[in-house]
């Protein structure tokens, strides 16, 4: 049993029973972050915010939700955006963070490419941020069912289909995990499920192990310097601040943050109120119908790159049907992402700018995305379906034979 004295404050109370002082050192007030750092570095804390925007808003919404296909849309439609007090507003702020907080992760991500982030010691910061990406996106696609609007049905449709392509098992998994022959009210429910239960508490405890990850190798900076953080640490402590290299996460990096936040915040509330209509396609405000196919089926922004891959391989080739082969390369190019650490045989850590090749390859990469995210949206058919394809096949060689080639390449030079 601890030896517990006659607290002198409210304070001590705590510290002698839970160590709060101690605790909010290891967190916060003696957590070291580089002071060569910019705003670039604060989308962390921006999708923190977000994904917390997020809860709060889903958990309003939740309360008047009916996860009932013959109910949900009129529940979504009518219910909360007509008839509950300022019910469209918290649907409005759910759907734009929802889809703004992937403009984010998405710049958050390439700023790590970027810079090098995701090695020499990094990489399982990487890895979790990658499996934070996976997730979100999961959570997302289940989210986007619950208005059951046409979108929500046909996009179902597709999605749960994808997974017909896999050997033996497809066809039962795809009854499985719609829980139906085909997408209806059982589909539904187990998504709703997902959505406001299984997923969150995984994407906050994948949250929690990405800022774990960070404690050792610390958060990169411009420069790609190696900080010896604990000598840095001790001439902050002692007071020499100015010549320090680091600065604490409580009250210096987090005020910084705050104010990036802010500005952020006018940004995203000036989407809420007057450009909400982006996160909202217009086909999902008609009702769901099985009977009827909307001609044109397209997944939000955020994942039209991933669909062009999908789509990109429009024939078959031998016995692999086009679809197949599709879903194949679509897996490969989410793979390749995650396991980037692996495929860049540098370990030079140093901004893009720095290392020649890997700038022209840097920019070529998101050149494809984009082209990826534009024709995503556009017919497959003629033209279309041909850039379709060598974007794809673009996007699979630039990360899996092109990254190794030039890190290799640079490795060499550097020895
Ligand atoms: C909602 C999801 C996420 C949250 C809340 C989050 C949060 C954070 C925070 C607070 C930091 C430290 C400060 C900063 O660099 O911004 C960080 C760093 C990092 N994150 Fe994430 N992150 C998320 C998703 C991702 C994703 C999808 C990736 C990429 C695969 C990723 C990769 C990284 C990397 C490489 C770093 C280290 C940056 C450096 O050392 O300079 N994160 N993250």
């Amino acid at each position: 049993m601890a030896h517990i004295t006659k607290a002198t404050s409210i304070r001590d109370w705590f510290d002698q029973r839970i160590a709060v002082t101690k605790l909010w050192n290891i967190l916060a007030a003696q957590y070291w972050i580089p002071k060569n750092i910019n705003f670039l570095w604060a989308m962390g804390v921006v999708l923190t915010v977000l994904f917390t925007l997020l809860f709060i808003s889903g958990l309003l919404l939740l309360m008047y939700y009916k996860p009932d296909a013959n109910l949900a849309f009129d529940s979504v439609n009518y219910t909360i955006m007509k008839e509950v007090e300022y019910g469209w507003l918290w649907r409005h702020i759910h759907a734009v963070a929802a889809s703004v907080i992937f403009l984010i992760i998405y710049i958050h991500a390439f700023v790590g490419i970027y810079y090098g982030s995701y090695k020499k010691g990094r990489e399982i910061i990487w890895i979790s941020g990658m499996l934070l990406f996976l997730i979100f996106s999961a959570e997302a696609f289940s989210g986007y069912m619950l208005p059951w609007g046409q979108m929500s049905y046909w996009a179902a449709q597709v999605i749960t289909q994808l997974f017909g392509g896999i050997p033996f098992i497809g066809d039962a998994l795809v009854e499985w995990i719609r829980g139906d022959y085909a997408v209806s009210d059982p589909t539904l429910t187990r998504f709703f499920m997902l959505h406001v239960c299984l997923l969150p508490i995984v994407i906050i405890m994948v949250i929690g192990v990405h800022f774990y990850t960070l404690r050792i190798p610390h958060v990169n900076n411009l420069e790609g310097e190696e900080i010896d953080f604990e000598l840095e640490a001790e001439k902050y402590l002692k007071g020499d601040t100015v010549n320090s290299k680091v600065i604490p996460f409580w009250p210096g990096f987090l005020s910084k943050d705050f104010f990036y936040v802010s500005l952020f915040m006018i940004f995203f509330f000036y989407l809420v109120s007057f450009h909400f209509n982006f996160a909202m396609d217009p086909i999902n405000f008609d009702p769901a119908n099985a009977a009827k196919t909307p001609t044109h089926i397209y997944p939000e922004w955020y994942f039209l790159w991933q669909y062009e891959i999908l789509r990109g391989f429009f024939f078959d080739i031998g016995p692999l049907k086009a679809a197949d082969i599709g879903a194949l390369a679509m897996a490969f190019a989410g793979i390749s992402l995650f396991f980037m650490p692996l495929y860049d045989r540098s370990d030079v850590v140093a901004p893009a700018h720095k290392r020649k090749g890997f700038f022209i390859w840097f920019w070529l990469l998101i050149i494809d995305l984009i082209i990826l995210t534009v024709y995503g949206k556009l017919p497959p058919t003629g033209f279309n379906a041909w850039i379709g394809f060598f974007s794809s096949v673009g996007f699979l060689v630039l990360l899996l034979v092109v990254l190794p080639i030039i890190t290799i390449k640079e490795r060499k030079a550097n020895k």
